[in-house]
């Protein structure tokens, strides 16, 4: 049985807590947050106990997820990879390309492996959607589609200063590169700022990725939508046909062969946390490498940042 502790006990740590109460093979032991009130909420809900730093908890754990804010993530997740401790780091990795390579580098260099939380991977719509995708032949172009709304909370202010490429797209970005393996090499961006946030609120992205595929890709809050869960499509465009994939669970084929629709059965909401819970701990238990790991991570930090940089010096941007 595996020990667990989870450091940052807010909304999605609460999801991570109740994934790993239904996984078998681990318990929960440690609930930490620097707010004590939020970690003894999840420890009396779930079980463990609540701590306010990792310093003042006495058990050994043997793995821990890291569900605080992105600002915080690097100085948390090398300070565990210092103790050996393995990682599962909700996504972004990081928000800054420097800090992000030093946690691979760290995690070759332990031998400690580092988790991401694109949790997306295990959604039925985006698993059969790497398994269809052949259908459409050599693709040349996608496109993703992203609408999220956001609603005014004091709690989450942070993401003012996250912006909607690190909270909401960084996982279409992630799916992009999964779906068709492949990874981007090149960006040229335009960002939006309506909401008048420090970092943006829509971003426009074309991308061209190391397998020639162009990329046009869009992510917006908008404050006037409820959430449904249908929130993006993906459309991959091949020399047969297209696939447009419907978060979550719809996915249309229009190929050489004719056009067809694809129904799946969504796992969304708290479930998809258990997926990606039990993935990691069977993964690690068995001493198997688990991905997406800190280098994929590392990918959409660098994508990120360099759409920024794109943005403000109104120009291509290779990534480094
Ligand atoms: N996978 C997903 O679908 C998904 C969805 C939303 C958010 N997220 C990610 O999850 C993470 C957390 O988001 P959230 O919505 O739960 O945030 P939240 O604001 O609800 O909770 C964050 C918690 O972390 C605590 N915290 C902050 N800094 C800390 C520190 N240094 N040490 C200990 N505790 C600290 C805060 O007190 C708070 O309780 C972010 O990285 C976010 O991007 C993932």
């Amino acid at each position: 049985m595996m020990k667990v502790g989870i450091i940052g006990c807010g909304g999605i740590g609460r999801l991570h807590a109740n994934a790993y109460s239904k996984v078998p093979n681990t318990e929960l032991a440690a609930l930490i947050d620097f707010d004590l009130e939020r970690a003894e909420k999840l420890a009396a809900e779930f079980g463990g106990r609540a701590y306010r730093s990792i310093d003042d908890c006495p058990e050994k754990l043997d793995l821990v997820s890291v569900v605080t804010p992105p600002s915080a993530h690097y100085k948390i997740v090398m300070d565990l990879l210092e103790r050996r401790i393995p990682v599962f780091c909700e996504k972004p990795i990081t928000m800054e390309i420097g800090q992000a390579k030093e946690i691979v580098r760290k995690s070759e260099e332990t031998g400690v492996p580092v988790g991401i939380g694109f949790k997306m991977r295990y959604e039925p719509c985006f698993v059969k959607a790497k398994e269809l995708i052949g259908e459409i032949g050599k693709v040349f172009a996608v496109s993703a589609v992203k609408n999220q709304p956001y609603t005014e909370d004091p709690a989450r202010q942070w993401i003012k200063n996250t912006g909607c490429m690190y909270e909401l797209s960084v996982h279409d970005y992630d799916l992009i590169d999964y779906i068709m393996d492949t990874k981007p090499v090149r960006v040229r961006a335009k960002l939006g700022y309506d909401l008048g946030w420090k970092r943006e609120d829509q971003a426009y992205l074309d991308v061209e990725y190391e397998n020639g595929v162009i990329g046009q890709l869009m992510s917006s809050y908008s404050t006037h939508t409820a959430w449904t869960g249908y929130d993006i499509a993906l459309t991959f465009v091949g020399e047969k046909g297209y696939m447009r994939v419907e978060r979550p669970d719809r996915i249309v084929l229009n190929t050489d062969q004719g056009y067809r629709t694809v129904s799946v059965e969504p796992i969304g909401g708290m479930d998809i946390f258990v997926v990606q819970a039990q993935k990691f701990a069977d993964t690690l238990e068995a001493g198997r490498a688990y991905h997406p790991d800190a280098a994929d991570g590392a990918v959409q930090t660098i994508l990120i940042e360099s759409a920024n940089a794109s943005h403000l010096e109104n120009q291509t941007i290779e990534l480094c």
